[in-house]
């Protein structure tokens, strides 16, 4: 076997990186706003998403809802920054979201105490869940001086930020130089000039300065040590230089995985030879325009995935997928079609990278843009009976299953698209085969997959509807929907009927099922002989694979 660039730079990388990569890999992750998740009392205060306030959300309230969570299918939350932040309104209202960090080395104490942090997290470990949080190394929100700035125009004044408010950099000498960033395509721009606006400029630190460089290794080991952190979100990658991460992520010895805010898969491959992972925008975008309405284009959504098989250190292994997020439009504010929401959702549990689900998908939430995205979670009541809760508990439990079955097979065998047309998608990825449609509520839609890898005969289960079908000739499988929905088929070896059914209602979780796949105890974390095992067993494995 021929030593490939991509297969080389994988040997370089997985003995540095990946201390909990094969953890990660097998697990589901719910992501939600603190502010805007559960509040410690349990009440249902009213939350004005348009006025940009804190709405008093708190990682107490966190805690008292983790069954809900768990209960859908997930093993590990990621939490919105928790450092703290810019006091006050500002003409961009509060930083109830967390990314306005002002001192590095203290907790926002709108979300609870240091005590508070801590019982989160040993009571996720309690539940065999993991937590993630998110943190912003490429700059800091100060009070302003004066508020001169203007970024639609750049000739305007400097903003005189108040530097001595921030902790620890006190002192503009930790900063690059002001400039608004104004061009995307001069990289030297993107990392050293300013995001932000006006109201709330975002002082770009100096991340080539040495101390500035010292100060966060150092702080991020701190900080997953004392509260236990099992994974980091980074913020804002591409704003850093690259060669800043791979120090970073070292120090911070769990995985991590970073926003590359970037829909070309060359440019954010970049980004995957200093990280763990990267969140999969390039396939975000074709998700979402492809699933938009009938008119959308799916073949795209497999070009983009199959690219980034190609482009990324460990292909699209190490993305984590999602069809929502804090920053962008719910996917139920571009369409109101239901079949259209349910496939889009489908594609982000049966791809090759960790699932992610934004808060409030399940509730079917519909805000557009920022703000209006970060809805209260407790104005929904956190039913557990609503069609896309059962959605979302189906799509996890046919996920660890497939894990279950064959874990090295699932998690390791990159997907394929035996079926890919403007209008239809069919994902094979053993055992487990997902039919997705953009044809509408209107439509029944129908699939005639020539080959699989599965054998003449074999009973399939469509993990949504509890129907039955059998393999026919080559492995070909033919399937008809209803009303637009998609399907995700197992064996019924793997799936059987009665589990199908029985998911459907239940919904506290105990069914003994492989959905809550951890038990209390489990060793959350490999020592430093296994890491290199499974780094070991990792390259074999792909080593193997691209052979
Ligand atoms: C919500 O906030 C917006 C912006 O501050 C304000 O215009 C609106 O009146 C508020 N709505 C309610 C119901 O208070
Ligand atoms: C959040 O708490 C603050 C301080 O107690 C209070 O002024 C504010 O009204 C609360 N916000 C909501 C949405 O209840
Ligand atoms: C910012 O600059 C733009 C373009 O020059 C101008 O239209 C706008 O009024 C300015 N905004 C403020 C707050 O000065
Ligand atoms: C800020 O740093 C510069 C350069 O290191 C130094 O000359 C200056 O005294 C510092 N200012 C303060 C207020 O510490
Ligand atoms: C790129 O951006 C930097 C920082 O703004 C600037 O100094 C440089 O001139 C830009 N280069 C080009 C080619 O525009
Ligand atoms: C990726 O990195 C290489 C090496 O630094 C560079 O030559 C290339 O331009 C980068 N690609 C993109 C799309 O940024
Ligand atoms: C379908 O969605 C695309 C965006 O992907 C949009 O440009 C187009 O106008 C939409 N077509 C219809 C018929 O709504
Ligand atoms: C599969 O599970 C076994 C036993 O738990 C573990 O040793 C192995 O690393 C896992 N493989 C993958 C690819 O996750
Ligand atoms: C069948 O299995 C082979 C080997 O694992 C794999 O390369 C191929 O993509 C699979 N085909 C389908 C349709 O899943
Ligand atoms: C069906 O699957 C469930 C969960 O995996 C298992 O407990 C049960 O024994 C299975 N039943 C049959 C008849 O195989």
């Amino acid at each position: 076997m021929r030593l490939t660039a991509p297969l080389y730079s994988l040997l370089c990388a997985a003995t540095v990186f990946g201390a909990s990569y094969e953890d990660w890999q097998r697990r589901s992750i719910y992501q939600l706003v603190t502010d805007r998740f559960a509040t410690s009392d349990g009440s249902s205060p009213a939350c004005n998403t348009s006025a940009r306030q804190y709405c008093n959300g708190t990682w107490q309230g966190v805690i008292s809802k983790l069954d809900y969570i768990q209960n859908m299918g997930f093993d590990a939350i990621w939490i919105s920054p928790i450092v703290a932040n810019l006091a006050g309104d500002t003409g961009d209202g509060a930083a109830y979201h967390g990314y306005w960090t002002v001192d590095q080395t203290s907790l926002n104490d709108h979300f609870g105490t240091d005590g508070d942090l801590k019982l989160l997290s040993t009571t996720l470990h309690e539940h065999g869940m993991f937590l993630m949080v998110d943190v912003v190394v490429n700059h800091m929100a100060a009070p302003l001086l004066t508020g001169t700035a203007n970024s639609s125009d750049p000739s305007a004044p400097a903003p005189a930020v108040n530097y001595a408010a921030f902790t620890p950099f006190n002192n503009e000498s930790s900063f690059h130089p002001f400039c608004w960033i104004t061009d995307d395509a001069n990289q030297t721009d993107v990392e050293q000039c300013w995001l932000g606006d006006a109201a709330v400029p975002l002082a770009d630190v100096d991340t080539e300065n040495p101390d500035v460089v010292a100060f966060f290794n150092s702080w991020i080991a701190d900080l997953v040590t004392t509260y236990g952190i099992d994974g980091l979100r980074i913020d804002t990658v591409k704003n850093v230089r690259k060669d800043f991460w791979p120090a970073f992520a070292q120090s911070a010895d769990v995985w991590s995985i970073g926003e590359v805010y970037d829909g070309d898969v060359a440019y954010v491959a970049n980004y995957s030879e200093v990280l763990d992972a990267v969140l999969d925008y390039p396939s975000f975008y074709p998700l979402t325009r492809g699933f938009q309405n009938s008119s959308g284009d799916l073949t795209q959504l497999a070009a983009s995935v199959g690219d980034a098989q190609h482009a990324y250190r460990l292909g699209t292994f190490m993305t984590g997928s999602f069809l929502e997020n804090q920053d962008n439009p719910r996917f139920p504010s571009l369409t109101t079609d239901q079949s259209l929401i349910v496939n889009a959702m489908t594609w982000v549990f049966v791809q090759d990278g960790v699932p992610i689900l934004y808060y409030g998908q399940e509730q079917g939430y519909a805000g557009a843009d920022d703000p209006y995205n970060r809805e209260a979670l407790w104005l929904s009541g956190y039913e557990e009976d609503k069609p896309l809760v059962v959605h979302v508990r189906a799509l996890n439990a046919a996920r660890k299953a497939a894990i279950a079955w064959d874990n090295a097979t699932f998690l390791g065998t990159p997907v394929a698209f035996p079926v890919a047309s403007a209008s239809q998608l069919a994902v094979s990825k053993q055992p487990l085969l997902a039919l997705l449609t953009n044809a509408g509520a209107s439509s029944s839609p129908s699939w005639s997959v020539p080959s699989t890898n599965y054998s003449k005969g074999d009973e399939l289960i469509d993990v949504l509807s509890c129907s039955t079908t059998k393999v026919g000739d080559s492995g070909a499988v033919a399937w008809t929907g209803s009303s637009g929905m998609p399907a995700v088929l197992l064996p019924t070896s793997v799936f059987n009927a009665s589990y199908c059914n029985a998911l459907k209602n239940d919904i506290s979780g105990d069914t003994g099922s492989p959905w809550v796949a951890q038990s209390a105890g489990e060793e959350l974390r490999l020592s430093t002989a296994g890491t290199l095992v499974a780094a070991s067993l990792t390259i074999l494995f792909f080593a193997v694979w691209m052979a």
